[in-house]
């Protein structure tokens, strides 16, 4: 079986499903190279009306394989290519010309809630909770994805968010902002309606909005860029980082001295 399911329905519907349940929907390096590609696809293909991204076993993700982090992301140099990767994955999930909708179901956790990040819509059950753990990693959060969480949140909510790391939920994060409908039921079901709804008009009319509507968003601020890839760096080359990937694997609270 896959990590990652793709299947088109005659609507033109397409879903697209993280599948690792038993590592609730971990991210690893594999998945973050062909999630892009399976966006990419979509995106070209003109019997895709709307693509819903969620997750097996009633998780969504809960972020990147940490697992990989010593191996894949062991220092400034090995981060840097890593978040190359994950960034071009989200990159064609935000800029997939399809609308995009993310159904969201339990875990919806660090690289997992970037991904619903850049999907157009988060529809979410009740069940659903969200975070960034990047501060209990010793991790920086890219600009990229830093900017999608101020877009949808605003400036407040993602200080909420990054600063605290809590795990919010559902409620919570509609509040937020971060969750645009929340349901009792399955999330997936919900999301079919509402891209239902999006496959009967007109697929130029939405693409054209979308298209603007990115246009509209985009602001570029190189200076930042840069300053940001110094604090990613020095956060991958830290103690403290070392430290929470390894908090993480003996299941303990990490201690951090801040270097
Ligand atoms: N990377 C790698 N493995 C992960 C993972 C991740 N992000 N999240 C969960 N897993 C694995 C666990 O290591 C565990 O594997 P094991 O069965 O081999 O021990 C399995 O998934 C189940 O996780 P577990 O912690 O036992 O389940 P839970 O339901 O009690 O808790 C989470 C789930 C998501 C709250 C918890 O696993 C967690 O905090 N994960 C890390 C989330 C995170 O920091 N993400 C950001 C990455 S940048």
């Amino acid at each position: 079986m896959s990590d990652i399911d793709v299947g088109t329905d005659e609507s033109g519907i397409a879903c697209v499903t993280l599948n690792r349940p038993d590592k609730r929907n971990a991210v690893n390096f594999a998945m973050w190279q062909s999630l892009g590609d399976i966006f990419e696809c979509l995106g070209s293909d003109d019997h895709v009306r709307v693509v819903v991204l969620t997750g097996a076993g009633g998780y969504f993700s809960a972020g990147a394989d940490i697992s990989e982090f010593p191996a894949l992301r062991a220092d400034a140099k090995q981060g840097a290519q890593y978040e190359r990767a994950g960034d071009r994955c989200a990159r064609m999930i935000k800029s997939c010309p399809k609308p995009t909708i993310a159904a969201i179901e339990g875990y919806c956790i660090g690289g997992g809630l970037g991904l619903a990040l850049v999907c157009d819509f988060r529809i979410a059950r009740t069940n659903a909770q969200f975070a960034i753990p990047a501060a209990r990693l010793g991790i920086v959060y890219g600009v990229f994805d830093t900017r999608n969480l101020v877009d949808v949140v605003g400036f407040s909510g993602a200080r909420r968010i990054l600063f605290s790391a809590d795990r919010l939920d559902a409620g919570v994060a509609k509040d937020l902002g971060l969750v645009d409908e929340l349901t009792e039921g399955s999330a997936m079901e919900r999301a079919r309606a509402l891209a239902g709804r999006i496959a009967s008009n007109a697929p130029l009319s939405i693409s054209g909005a979308k298209s603007i509507l990115l246009g509209l968003a985009e602001v570029a601020n190189d200076a930042l860029e840069a300053q940001a890839e110094a604090l990613v760096a020095k956060a991958l080359e830290s103690e403290d980082y070392k430290e929470g990937v390894r908090a993480f694997s003996e299941k303990r609270s990490p201690r951090f001295r801040g270097r």
